[in-house]
């Protein structure tokens, strides 16, 4: 399988005395189309959200407040990134294994996806990933 790895992205900051400004374009600040904008919050100390790999979905994992690590295991050992600024994106691409922990409180993941949500696109079991590993 292509060896892609995770690249922190260093997103436009347009600072401002009235408050600071980030944006992101499609295909200009990442390599992909938004299909798809989640986020997870309210997330109780020590929880752990993500665990699986995506065949086809490409993201950008941003910590829009508070902070929080992801964990990006390629099959062959697991690099930790922690996210704590908002003008930050983690650009995650397919076929690796991720997962986040070590939320702050009140902190808030907001998700920008390359495809729609599909259960079919989801590897969850890590065996399995190890597998997909090395078939692609
Ligand atoms: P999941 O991606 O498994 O969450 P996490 O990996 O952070 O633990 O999603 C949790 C549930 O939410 C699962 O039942 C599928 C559903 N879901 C949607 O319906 N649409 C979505 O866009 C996402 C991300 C999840």
């Amino acid at each position: 399988m292509k060896n892609l790895l995770p690249e922190l992205i260093t997103l436009p900051k347009i600072e401002d005395p009235r408050g600071n400004l980030t944006f992101i374009e499609e295909e200009n600040h990442i390599p992909f189309k938004i299909k798809r904008v989640y986020w997870v919050y309210d997330v109780p100390g020590g929880q752990t959200r993500g665990g699986h790999a995506f065949k086809e979905q490409q993201e950008l994992i941003v910590a829009l407040s508070g902070s929080f690590d992801v964990l990006v295991n390629h099959g062959n050992g697991t690099q930790r990134i922690h996210l704590n600024r908002s003008y930050f994106g983690l650009y995650v691409p397919n076929g690796l294994w991720r997962h986040m922990d070590n939320f702050s409180t009140n902190s808030v993941g907001m998700m920008l996806s390359s495809t729609f949500y599909d259960e079919m696109d989801y590897i969850r079991d890590f065996d399995e990933f190890l597998k997909f590993r090395q078939n692609h």
